[in-house]
């Protein structure tokens, strides 16, 4: 049986990390990766998470099943941080799910169950797995222009009139902040615009949060979702905790409904549990009750926005640094774009052709498309990376 299956190309982002770990050369640079790192190279476990893993060692009396919701408190708590005061309301239910991917699939399962004819509308470019983890579930993809190169910009006029096609019912998938890969988040002023075309159009906006804290604050970053609960009668939240909380491999994140009435969303769970019971039957635990732990206890809390602010002030610093280190390796080029960008990424741009140079000719790394991860810059590397860069121009 199995040698009917054709061998599938690797992931481009695991080729290029074992391209550069068999890299020999001491001055190489690494900006392909996914995950923060500190200014040592590192991705540590946060304190608030250690602290909350030991008292969870020490408290835990059972491993037994939980349902296929998952942590109850846990999706409390996370409907609390993404959608602030409006959290009581009854039209929104959150089950906590197998990270943020888990999420989008389960919510991709659910959508094409109750609208098989549905298209979902992604910007381009967007996360390089969106179309693979929600096209997968047999759900109809379309884009809507997003990203200028030339001018480093949102192409939002585009974007609305695409939007402005699209059949009633429809799905907008939108970036909470963080926009990954370009960095390029939408304003208040222009999320309440895509609101005003979601809400004349009858679209369903899909909010993917996965980097809440990494851009502004928790409550800034959440602008979107939050507004738009406001707005309109439904819409599909993914959360993630990965990156905010530093537990990537240990799968946390949740999803959330926001339908019309209550009834309607205790109905919408009910097809999404029925759905994780088919998939996975229920979510991992030791994740979501670190999570839980963390929100319900003031002084970890505490700590743990703490250790927020430090990965976010050193994304902004990576930045100032870079475009101040390029401005004087290569005084003729503008990458002042790169400081109107937030979270992890950005497009550095420059052409296909100059990245694989940079990687060839300097051992700097980073995806085809000139996605750069900040966390890959140091005070120690960034003059090699600008006169890198400034090398390959
Ligand atoms: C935009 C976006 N959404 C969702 C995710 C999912 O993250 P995870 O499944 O690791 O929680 C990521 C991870 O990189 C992402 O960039």
């Amino acid at each position: 049986m199995f040698e009917r299956l054709e061998p599938k190309p690797a992931d481009a982002i695991l080729k290029l990390i074992g391209e550069y770990k068999n890299d020999p050369r001491a001055e190489k640079v690494d900006l392909g990766v996914g995950v923060y790192r500190n200014a040592a190279g590192d991705t540590p476990i946060l304190n608030s998470v250690k602290k909350a893993e030991h008292w969870l060692v020490g408290t835990q009396s059972s491993k037994a099943y939980l349902g296929s919701r998952g942590d109850i408190a846990f999706c409390d708590a996370i409907q609390k941080l993404v959608f602030g005061a409006a959290a009581s309301d009854g039209r929104i239910t959150t089950l906590q799910s197998p990270g943020g991917s888990g999420a989008l699939r389960v919510a991709a399962e659910v959508v094409r169950i109750a609208n098989p004819e549905v298209c979902l509308w992604m910007s381009d470019p967007t996360w390089n797995n969106h179309a693979p983890l929600l096209g997968e579930a047999g759900i109809k993809l379309q884009s809507y222009p997003y990203y200028d190169l030339d001018s480093h910009s949102i192409r939002f006029d585009a974007m609305l009139e695409s939007l402005q096609k699209a059949a009633t019912g429809d799905i907008v998938l939108l970036h909470g902040c963080c926009h990954n890969p370009t960095g390029m988040d939408l304003s208040p002023a222009q999320w309440n615009q895509v609101a005003d075309v979601a809400a004349a159009r009858q679209l369903v906006p899909f909010v993917d949060l996965a980097y809440q804290g990494f851009s502004e604050n928790l409550d800034d970053d959440a602008y979107g979702v939050r507004m738009l609960i406001e707005r309109v009668p439904e819409m599909i939240v993914t959360q993630s905790c990965s990156k905010n909380f530093g537990l990537y491999r240990d799968r946390v994140g949740a999803l959330s409904f926001i339908a019309a009435d209550e009834v309607t969303a205790n109905t919408t769970l009910s097809q999404a549990l029925s759905t994780v019971r088919t998939m996975y039957s229920l979510p991992p635990d030791h994740g979501a009750a670190i999570v839980s732990h963390i929100l319900g206890d003031p002084a970890l809390r505490h700590e743990w926005l703490e250790e927020l602010v430090g990965m976010r002030d050193r994304l902004k610093e990576m930045r100032q640094l870079l475009v101040s280190a390029l401005s004087d390796a290569a005084p003729d080029h503008d990458f002042s774009h790169v400081l109107r960008t937030t979270g992890m990424f950005c497009y550095l741009g420059v052409t296909a052709e100059q990245v694989e140079r940079l990687k060839g000719e300097r051992g700097v790394y980073m995806v085809g498309s000139s996605r750069i991860n900040v966390c890959g810059i140091t005070s120690g590397n960034v003059e090699y990376l600008a006169q890198s860069i400034a090398s390959v121009l």
